[in-house]
């Protein structure tokens, strides 16, 4: 059995990919931070990456075989107010596990992010040039390079994706949902593209990826791309919601804090090459997403907070 070290298992990704490496018959191992899980059904652990030391001895206890780090300061406005944190825990500590992955052989998976590029191409390569605009970016660019100094044979995928949380409100899909279904108007960003892929699809991907031991960068995406406001219709049309109340607006009228990068459609080409199958469409995805409603992962996600 494969005993796979998933950080930021308290987190968005890291908790919907523990569970289903679980559910795959992984040996789970989880590391938090500062929201311990209630009830998990893998083992956690309080990892702080702010505190080096302790990083390194947790990973020499833990002997996994394989890793993914999901762990990261991702909140971008946060990022921006405490940078030196941020370059830390998204930097320093990715390229400090890549170090302990190789010295004990086993597979990395480096999580990072589409935000890594400006926005003014889109329909972006693993070869494309990255130019982040804000701290976050900044500081996950430096992770990439930081892990791949470290540790040439690790994957570094760059992701972007929805789902259900622990929170019930850090992705997209949920801000669409729970406003939806409480029928209130919301803003859609008609010019801000991007390729988000299903949670659930992004972390049987990612165990794939380890399975074939790739290496190197891949974009693990939706094979199709779509504006934020076109998302959130098409959210609506999936679970039969007023998509009338979706405002289409431009971003560039909106007031967040950190610039973000408009056009992130993203080239899947290589990784579907490398695996051999098409990556899924939006409405695979968001067929999915529904589907995890009813089977009741959503309430698994909200049990496993305090
Ligand atoms: N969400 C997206 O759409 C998106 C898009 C592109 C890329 N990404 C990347 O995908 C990955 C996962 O994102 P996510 O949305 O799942 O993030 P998230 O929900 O914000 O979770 C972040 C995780 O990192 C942990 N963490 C934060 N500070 C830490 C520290 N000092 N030491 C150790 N762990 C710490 C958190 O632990 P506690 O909660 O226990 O403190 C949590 O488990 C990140 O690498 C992010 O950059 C996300």
């Amino acid at each position: 059995m494969t005993r796979l070290l998933v950080t930021g298992s308290s987190g968005m990704l890291g908790a919907n990919l523990a569970l289903l490496a679980q559910e795959m018959g992984f040996e789970v191992l989880g590391w938090t931070n500062s929201r311990p899980l209630v009830n998990a059904p893998f083992v956690t652990r309080p990892v702080d990456f702010l505190n080096q030391p302790a990083l390194a001895q947790a990973f020499k206890a833990a002997q996994p075989d394989a890793l993914i780090n999901c762990a990261a300061q991702a909140n971008v406005d946060a990022a921006e107010k405490q940078p030196g944190v941020a370059f830390r825990i998204n930097a320093d500590a990715a390229g400090e596990l890549a170090l302990l992955a190789r010295i004990a052989e086993i597979p990395m998976i480096q999580v990072s992010t589409d935000a890594v590029f400006d926005g003014t191409q889109g329909n972006y390569r693993e070869t494309d040039t990255p130019n982040p605009l804000n701290t976050y970016a900044k500081s996950k660019l430096a992770g990439e390079q930081a892990v791949a100094e470290a540790n040439p044979a690790a994957v570094i995928a760059r992701v972007d994706f929805y789902g259900w949380s622990l929170t019930g409100t850090r992705s997209l899909a949920e801000f669409f949902f729970n406003n939806l279904t409480a029928g209130k108007p919301v803003n859609g960003f008609t010019d801000m593209f991007f390729s988000p892929l299903y949670v659930g699809h992004l972390a049987k991907t990612l165990l794939e990826m380890l399975e074939r031991r790739l290496g190197g960068i891949y974009h693990v995406y939706s094979s199709e791309s779509l504006s934020k406001y076109d998302f959130g219709v098409r959210l609506a049309q999936e679970f039969g919601l007023d998509a009338s109340l979706i405002r289409p607006i431009s971003a560039l009228d909106s007031d967040l804090l950190a610039r973000r990068s408009l056009n992130l459609s993203m080239n899947t080409d290589k990784l579907q090459a490398a695996l051999g199958k098409p990556l899924p469409s939006q409405a695979e995805g968001l067929h999915a997403l529904h589907a995890d409603l009813d089977s009741g992962l959503r309430q698994k996600l909200l049990s496993l907070d305090h």
